[in-house]
């Protein structure tokens, strides 16, 4: 409904560091450098997980998995990003915006869930150590990777339904860097409450099921580690997990902050600085984490290397 004299908003534009002109060709190159990075240690990690035999296991099939998520997950955001820190016109198109909304939630769905199949992946490695080879069968791997895509896609259609449906009659700047939801939420017009309302709940479940899911693994984790009677044992078991912690916890820690603290709380630029957390830090961080803690994939890029010297 279109009455009056509402103007029907058609393009959004992109208000993140106005305040602070000066610092945009800097930021440009920051956000370039740590975006060039974070797709060649993703698909680095792609590379190493498939040509290496030694790390075709469940663990490295969920790595891969992550990675290959992640890419797209920053180049839903960030190339837009960097185009508008060079141009004048800061746009985006309505369709673009929820294209891009859709994207950035598909991916940070799944991711959610992909996390919390890794912790069952490592649950099921340290607590039932006997019977991890038939209860993480490949057909197992295969089936949580393909339901966590299968969550995102269902669920980010909804979201994205939800908030595009909703009137935009005027106001069409965004206090942000990309089409997020809170940003896009503050702008629509009229009774947007019930919407707000479903938004939040969509999120807390999505975000919190798999969060306790992953609490609840580590938990019997570290405590089957602790029952491990030498410090040797002890130690080695938690290093097979510990990438997978810091991951987690960059990740939730962000996010949860994000999405879910009360409205009150919400301020545009602490949002802002968060989500460069969510969207820049930890992608470029997990591929570094995973090859830096382990000596697995530490092993697999120095025979990768040493081929390729050899060849
Ligand atoms: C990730 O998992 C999905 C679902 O199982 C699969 O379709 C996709 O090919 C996987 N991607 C990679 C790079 O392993």
């Amino acid at each position: 409904m279109t009455s009056r004299n509402h103007t029907v908003v058609t393009y959004f534009q992109f208000l993140p560091f106005s305040g602070i002109p000066e610092i945009q060709g800097s930021l440009f190159c920051l956000v370039l450098l740590v975006y060039v990075s974070t797709l060649v240690g993703n698909i680095l990690i792609i590379m190493i997980t498939t040509v290496d035999v030694a790390l075709h296991s469940p663990m490295y099939f969920f790595l891969k998995n992550l990675s290959f998520l992640e890419i797209g997950y920053t180049t839903s955001t960030i190339p837009k990003m960097l185009v508008n820190l060079l141009t004048k016109r800061k746009g985006i198109s309505f369709l673009g915006c929820a294209t891009q909304m859709y994207a950035f939630a598909l991916l940070g769905i799944t991711e959610c869930c992909l996390l919390a199949a890794m912790a069952y992946d490592r649950y099921l490695a340290i607590c039932h150590p006997l019977h991890y080879t038939t209860m993480m069968s490949w057909n197992t791997c295969f089936l949580l990777s393909a339901v966590s895509w299968f969550v995102g896609v269902l669920v980010a259609l909804g979201q994205t339904t939800l908030i595009f449906t909703l009137p935009y009659c005027g106001p069409n700047r965004i206090n942000h860097f990309f089409c997020d939801l809170l940003p896009l939420l503050k702008l629509a017009c009229g009774a947007t409450y019930k919407n707000e309302i479903t938004t939040y709940i969509i999120a807390v479940i999505f975000i919190m099921v798999p969060f306790l899911f992953i609490v609840v693994s580590y938990v019997q984790i570290l405590y089957t580690i602790f029952k491990m009677p030498t410090a040797k044992s002890k130690r080695k078991t938690f290093s097979t997990c510990f990438s997978h912690l810091i991951v987690v916890t960059l990740f939730y820690g962000s996010g949860i902050v994000t999405y879910l603290r009360p409205k009150a709380f919400y301020s545009s630029s602490s949002n802002k600085l968060l989500s460069l957390s969510y969207t820049l830090m930890s992608p470029m961080m997990n591929p570094l984490i995973y090859s830096l803690r382990n000596k697995e994939v530490k092993q697999a890029l120095k025979r990768l290397i040493a081929k390729k010297i050899n060849m």
